[in-house]
């Protein structure tokens, strides 16, 4: 299984990662990345289906600041 959210701390809004994976990540008011699949909320507790794997990998490899964080188990955030 595979959980994500974004670290707001370091999302500089570059906006890459809603681009590549549109299914799993949007913007705030501020412009900064948030996971929106099913309605997660950026609590990186909702699993994320294998057929957006590549689009998780893809986001995570072309985030400049690493704000993508990718785990086998939930987060909590
Ligand atoms: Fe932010 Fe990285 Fe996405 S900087 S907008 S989390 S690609």
């Amino acid at each position: 299984a595979k959980f994500t959210y974004v670290d707001k701390d370091t999302c500089i809004a570059c906006g890459a990662c809603g681009a590549t994976a549109p299914d799993i990540y949007d913007y705030d008011d501020e412009g900064l990345a948030e996971v929106i699949y099913a309605n997660d909320g950026n609590h990186g507790t909702t699993e994320i289906p294998e057929d957006l794997y590549d689009d998780l990998q893809d986001a995570s490899d072309g985030c400049p600041t690493d704000s993508i964080k990718i785990a086998d188990s939930p987060f909590n955030m």
